[in-house]
């Protein structure tokens, strides 16, 4: 089975990657650097050929919640007027848990992600889950200011990229069910103590100072509107399982 694999350098679409290929299935990866722009469309439809899904595992980072609706509506709606021509069966898509209640800043793009598919009759599958385990490494990536590590004040029930992709995988290789039942990490835990890990285990020391970010977005962060309702599927891996798999300094 081809299985097309879009945003395959992410945190996510490397891991989407690996799943396809465990899985005895050949991924196709789209991204920027392997000449496919999903904002255009340009190699899109090449890359569709002969396909029988696609895991779109796309993502942009910007502070523009116009940006952010532009992007994720954008890459959707080109993806699926490419699989359309091309005939490919199956959309897969991934959204966060909350994010369409929240619908603002990054969650406005998922909301906006989630209204298109939701608007088009069949033919797709989406997962709702929490933030990634590796949320806290793209905290660190972004929020140095000075010698401190900037992080939102944020209660989070994060998952393993790997086995979100695992998921992603076993939803393509079967029929379109259009929303699929959520998936959360294993434990709830507080983002600021998750980066402090993170700078551990990759042997930085930084203060890391919490602050509660303005508006309907940070609220959502402090709230408890992003974690998973009672009876929620949890997956397996701990975030100190996956810290064990993490080394070196990344900025
Ligand atoms: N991170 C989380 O905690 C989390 C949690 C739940 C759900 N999700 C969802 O999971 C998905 C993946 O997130 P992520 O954090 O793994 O993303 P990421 O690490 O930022 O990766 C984004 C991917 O999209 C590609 N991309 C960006 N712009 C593109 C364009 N114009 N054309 C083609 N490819 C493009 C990037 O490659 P190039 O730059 O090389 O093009 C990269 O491969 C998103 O839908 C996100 O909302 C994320």
């Amino acid at each position: 089975m081809k299985i097309v694999v879009a945003g395959a350098t992410g945190a996510l679409g490397s891991c989407v990657m690996d799943a396809v290929r465990i899985a005895g299935h050949e991924p196709v990866p789209i991204s920027r650097s392997s000449g496919v722009d999903l904002m255009t469309g340009a190699g899109l439809a090449p890359a569709l050929a002969g396909a029988t899904a696609v895991i779109d595992a796309s993502a942009t980072s910007t502070t523009s919640t116009k940006q952010f609706v532009d992007f994720f509506g954008t890459v959707t709606r080109n993806l699926l007027a490419a699989e359309r021509a091309a005939e490919v069966p199956h959309h897969v898509a991934i959204s966060i848990i909350g994010a369409a209640k929240v619908n603002a800043n990054y969650y406005a793009g998922k909301a906006a992600q989630e209204q298109i598919l939701q608007a088009v009759g069949g033919g797709w599958s989406l997962l709702r889950t929490t933030q990634f385990h590796d949320f806290a490494k793209q905290l660190v990536g972004h929020g140095k200011v000075g010698p401190w590590q900037v992080v939102p004040t944020m209660r989070s029930q994060p998952i393993a990229a790997t086995e979100v992709a695992t998921e992603l995988v076993a939803i393509a290789c079967g029929e379109p069910r259009g929303l699929e039942p959520d998936l959360a990490g294993p434990r709830e835990e507080n983002m600021a103590d998750l980066v402090r890990r993170y700078l551990a285990a990759i042997g930085r020391s930084r203060p890391v100072i919490q602050v509660p970010l303005p508006g309907a977005w940070g609220r959502s962060m402090r709230d408890g509107t992003l974690l998973p309702a009672r009876g929620t599927r949890r997956a397996r891996v701990t975030f100190d399982e996956w810290l064990t798999t993490q080394s070196g300094p990344t900025s």
